[in-house]
């Protein structure tokens, strides 16, 4: 049983904390946060992952994994643009059988006639049994969680993506490929990473960054202009969590150090006067010539979209992971909602 517990004071717990909150008897309910994963977790979903792909391969796999959850129905709530989160669930929730239905512009929904979000997002839970969401507003998916959880039909959420804050599937899918390239090389324990970009504003180097303190001898490198280095907030926790980081703004020099380097683009559709246009932000463009500084076996990532920060002439290079970043973060929200819906024990036994 869940303990009834006011906004106000839900929301001032640490992430940590919270992971009661969005569990259900044992197993995850709710995913809204980075900070809520452990490394178990984390190896189980990477492994689980792995078999629904090679489940997959087949005709009868891929029947077997749509007979699992066809009774139940889901919803996605997408009020901020999205290409791949959008569509990897949407085909997640095929694979496993799963209706979907979805809301892609507000202006269609009744929070033009005044209905505030809340009772909106609760309306949309009276119909389905999971809501998958990306939303402007830092935070609201976990709102939403806590909202639910007051309620007499509590379903889970998703958060695919809020506003600057968290984007804790990507960081999963982050994490998966990972896993996948360093799976001959020692796994990520001990791994050098450089995230390079807009770190203030971008969600997905913040959900990364908070997962990579469950691996053992992590060193993380922030590459970035002075004025969009990572938050103080994130800098404070890998200092509690022992997690040893160094800031840079040179990238050429911190290319040769690393075995993953996670490229992101400037985020200026949150600036509040064109902030953006003031920064040179090709200093933080990886290209073709940088390709020769990056260690052999070690690999070029990118949430994407991407504009400038990749050049294309670096796709046709064998590190570059960024395409198969794309399909992996289907499998992987393959795996979270088999776990959610607690199908994913008859998949380890297929
Ligand atoms: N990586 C990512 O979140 O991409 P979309 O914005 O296209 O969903």
């Amino acid at each position: 049983m869940i303990r009834a517990i006011d906004w106000e004071t839900f929301r001032e717990l640490r992430g940590s904390d919270k992971r009661e909150y969005f569990t259900r008897d044992g197993t995850i309910f709710h995913v809204v946060m980075a900070q809520q994963f452990d490394r178990p977790f984390l190896d189980y979903t990477c492994d689980l992952a792995t078999k629904i792909r090679g489940i997959a391969k087949g005709n009868q796999g891929m029947l077997f994994l749509q007979s699992l959850l066809q009774t139940k129905r889901a919803m996605l709530y997408f009020v901020q643009p999205s290409t791949r989160t959008f569509l990897s669930f949407m085909s997640a929730c095929q694979i496993l059988g799963i209706k979907c239905s979805e809301v892609r512009d507000p202006t269609t929904s009744s929070e033009m006639k005044g209905e505030t979000q809340e009772d909106t997002l609760r309306t949309f839970s009276s119909y389905v049994d999971l809501v998958i969401m990306r939303h402007l507003q830092e935070r609201f998916a976990e709102k939403v969680a806590w909202l639910l959880n007051q309620t007499g039909r509590p379903v889970s959420v998703i958060n695919a993506g809020s506003g600057r804050d968290q984007h804790p599937t990507q960081a999963l899918l982050d994490i998966y490929t990972l896993h996948r390239s360093f799976e001959n090389y020692g796994g990520i324990d001990g791994k050098a990473i450089a995230m390079v970009g807009d770190l203030l504003r971008g969600r997905t180097v913040r959900s990364l960054t908070y997962l990579l303190k469950n691996y053992e001898g992590v060193k993380i490198y922030f590459v970035a202009p002075r004025d969009l280095q990572m938050g103080q907030d994130l800098k404070n926790y890998l200092e509690e969590s022992e997690v040893d980081f160094e800031e840079s703004e040179n990238l050429e020099e911190v290319i040769p150090l690393v075995d993953a380097i996670y490229m992101t683009r400037i985020q200026d559709e949150y600036d509040q006067s064109g902030e953006s246009k003031k920064i040179d932000y090709s200093r933080f463009h990886f290209s073709g010539k940088h390709l020769k500084l990056l260690k052999p076996n070690a690999i070029i990532m990118h949430p994407l979209p991407r504009r400038a920060e990749i050049s294309t002439d670096v796709d046709q290079d064998r590190r570059a992971m960024y395409w198969r970043q794309v399909r992996n973060g289907m499998w992987v929200r393959v795996a979270l909602i088999a776990k959610i819906f607690r199908a994913d024990g008859e998949i380890m036994n297929y």
